[in-house]
């Protein structure tokens, strides 16, 4: 069986109106640009967006890291952002901190998750995509999909997930990664992503055939750039059932509308939102954060879907908790812990206000 690549390459190249939505003309240039090639480059693909990162979904047989794909995606960008330069958007070109095209947009600004498998007598694929947060905000839902029996029951029940799956973790400050097999190490391993700002989980397997389960996006803009320039707003591609977590086992982490960093600014905490895709347009303050789910099956390469897997009333209860959470942080406006820590402000702002007040510190 020949193995198909599935990459989900994304960018916000301008907001409309200002960080909040997606104009329509970026998503109909996008699918013009995908169908030229469509059949020939790339096998099959879908145009989304959450908020205003403009998400690009193509299947093919190049693998991943391949040069001609990730030209494809920074080309339909480029051609975005002109677009988004005529109407004037918002943040015209935001995410793309490169002038020049050099073989593989990892380190230019657009956020990829790519996987490469030998497709299944059915495979089911769930990609989510979020929008105002950061790629660690991924960390709490695959430790509960991949490594928490109360939450994915397959890890107990299905003798093909019993073996547990491994993790491999991103240090996103210092370039390292390493590989954590759960469930024997998930304390060290909850030691790590509990501080989802700087270690990332990129990529798990499962422990009995070392089958690829779930990749995730791992820029960080601000590390890139060395300045705020927006936040990350990160994509995952989860696999789903058999010997995996049932779709339903993948979607419940976020029936708890768990803390993320990002909101106003790239510079606050809010609970991560999950919704339909009409509802992923942040307006409140900007957010609250939010994370759609785009369902597929494969078939062939090709993709079957999207199924808008969050617009379930089954999740309005994670929604309401998530505006009651979102009341309660808002309150405290400029205080931590709503407002990020100053590790965190030291890569948005803090450093200019430091600078101007600078001479005016007497010592005490
Ligand atoms: P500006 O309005 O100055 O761009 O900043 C606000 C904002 O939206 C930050 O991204
Ligand atoms: P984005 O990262 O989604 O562009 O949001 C930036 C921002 O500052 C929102 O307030
Ligand atoms: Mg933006
Ligand atoms: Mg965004």
């Amino acid at each position: 069986m020949a193995k198909v690549t599935l990459s989900v390459i994304k960018a916000d190249i301008g907001g409309f109106p200002g960080h909040s939505s997606m104009h329509p003309a970026l998503m109909e240039l996008a699918k013009r640009e995908l169908t030229k090639v469509k059949g020939k480059l790339i096998k099959d693909f879908r145009v989304l967006h959450c908020g205003d990162d403009l998400e690009l979904i193509m299947t093919h047989s190049k693998g991943v890291d391949n040069k001609e794909i990730h030209k494809l995606a920074w080309d339909t960008f480029k051609k975005g952002t002109e677009e988004a330069k005529k109407l004037k958007l918002y943040g015209a070109g935001q995410d793309l901190l490169k002038d020049t095209f050099s073989g593989n947009v990892k380190g230019m600004g657009p956020g990829v998750a790519e996987m490469t498998f030998e497709e299944r007598k059915s495979e089911p694929i769930m990609i989510f995509m979020a929008d105002k947060t950061e790629p660690g905000a991924w960390n709490y839902a695959l430790y509960k999909m991949f490594a928490d029996p109360f939450s994915t029951a397959g890890l107990v029940i299905d003798p093909n997930m019993h073996g547990g799956f491994t993790f491999e973790v991103h240090d996103l400050f210092e370039h390292k990664k390493v590989m954590l097999k759960c469930p024997d190490e998930i304390y060290d391993m909850l030691a790590l992503i509990g501080q989802p700002s700087r270690y990332v989980i990129k990529y798990v397997f499962r422990n009995s055939d070392k089958e690829i389960a779930a990749s995730t996006s791992t820029q960080r803009l601000s590390l890139l750039a060395g300045r705020y320039v927006g936040k990350d707003d990160p994509v995952m591609i989860v696999r789903a059932q058999s010997g995996l977590p049932a779709v339903g086992e993948v979607l419940e982490p976020f029936s708890f509308p768990y803390t993320v960093a990002g909101w106003m600014r790239g510079s606050h905490h809010g609970p991560f939102m999950p919704v339909g895709f009409c509802d992923a347009r942040p307006s409140r303050f900007d957010g609250p954060p939010r994370v759609i789910c785009a369902g597929f099956q494969l078939s062939g390469g090709m993709l079957e879907g999207p199924a808008d897997m969050f617009s379930d009333v089954s999740f309005d209860n994670a929604r309401n908790m998530a505006n009651d959470v979102a009341d309660y942080l808002r309150r405290h406006g400029p205080f931590e812990p709503h407002r990020l820590s100053a590790d965190e402000m030291e890569y948005t702002t803090l450093p200019d206000v430091l600078k101007k007040l600078g001479p005016r510190f007497k010592k005490l």
